[in-house]
């Protein structure tokens, strides 16, 4: 069997589909729906859109340099594929879709999505005119999570917010978990660790805190794994 080559295209999928939250400087707000986002430096915390000159989200993204991501669940799914056919120009997605406007914590015009599991609120700091698109790229100022995704040890339950992925012009759920980051150069127990409680997995600190027993959130987490160690690759 072979592979067909095809002409350059964009093809890194899955990607995540987010809901983007901007304004202007005058107060109009917007919603558009992304799907070329990414996290591009973990400190400083930075992530990029890319949006079309055209998009009515542009101008209010240029004027304020201020938005905010938006992570979508599966019961923004539908909203979040609406905000992505329909503009600014000519609707209020805000009311068309039942959605809430809420003030951010760091920014000065942009609101976040009340409905929406997570904000990450973001400065743009350069804007990289690329062709089609124009990359913004973002220093993150703040992230808010939904609270029912913490439990009461700190730890987030991303995997509660039933994110959803984008993959070729079409929206997934998330599947079953394959393993943790670095599982596989992970040592497994000799026996079988007997079960010591309802929910808690071999491997896991019975309380749902990361394996380094780290008292702190996924985010900070990650950080730990950063620092490198057995296994934990630097990215
Ligand atoms: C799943 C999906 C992903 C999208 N990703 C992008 C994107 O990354 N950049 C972009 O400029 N437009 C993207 N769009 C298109 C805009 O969301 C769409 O043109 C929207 O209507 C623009 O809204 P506005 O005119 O109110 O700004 C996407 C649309 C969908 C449905």
């Amino acid at each position: 069997m072979g592979k067909q080559t095809w002409k350059p295209g964009n093809m890194l999928y899955p990607v995540p589909a987010v809901m983007v939250s901007c304004a202007d400087r005058a107060g109009r707000t917007n919603i558009i729906t992304v799907a070329w986002a990414g996290t591009v430096c973990t400190n400083p915390p930075m992530l990029s859109i890319s949006v079309r000159p055209e998009r009515f989200s542009y101008g209010l993204l240029r004027d304020s340099g201020e938005f905010a991501v938006n992570l979508v669940g599966r019961s923004l799914a539908r909203a979040c594929d609406w905000c992505g056919v329909k503009s600014g120009r000519d609707v209020d997605k805000w009311a068309e879709m039942g959605l809430t406007p809420e003030p951010a914590e760091t920014l000065e015009h942009a609101p976040v999505i009340a409905e929406s599991p997570v904000n990450i609120e973001c400065a743009v700091r350069d804007v990289l005119e690329l062709g089609s698109h124009h990359l913004f790229l973002a220093e993150v100022r703040a992230v808010r999570v939904d609270e029912r995704l913490i439990d009461e040890a700190g730890k987030l339950h991303l995997e509660r917010a039933n994110l959803v992925a984008y993959s070729h012009g079409e929206y997934f759920d998330l599947g079953r978990s394959l393993g943790t980051f670095g599982y596989s150069v992970r040592k497994k127990p000799a026996v079988a660790p007997k079960r010591q409680g309802k929910g808690e997995r071999p491997g896991s600190t019975g309380h749902g805190r990361p394996e380094n027993g780290s008292k702190r959130n996924g985010t900070r987490s990650e950080k730990g794994r950063e620092r490198g160690g057995k296994g934990r690759p630097k990215r």
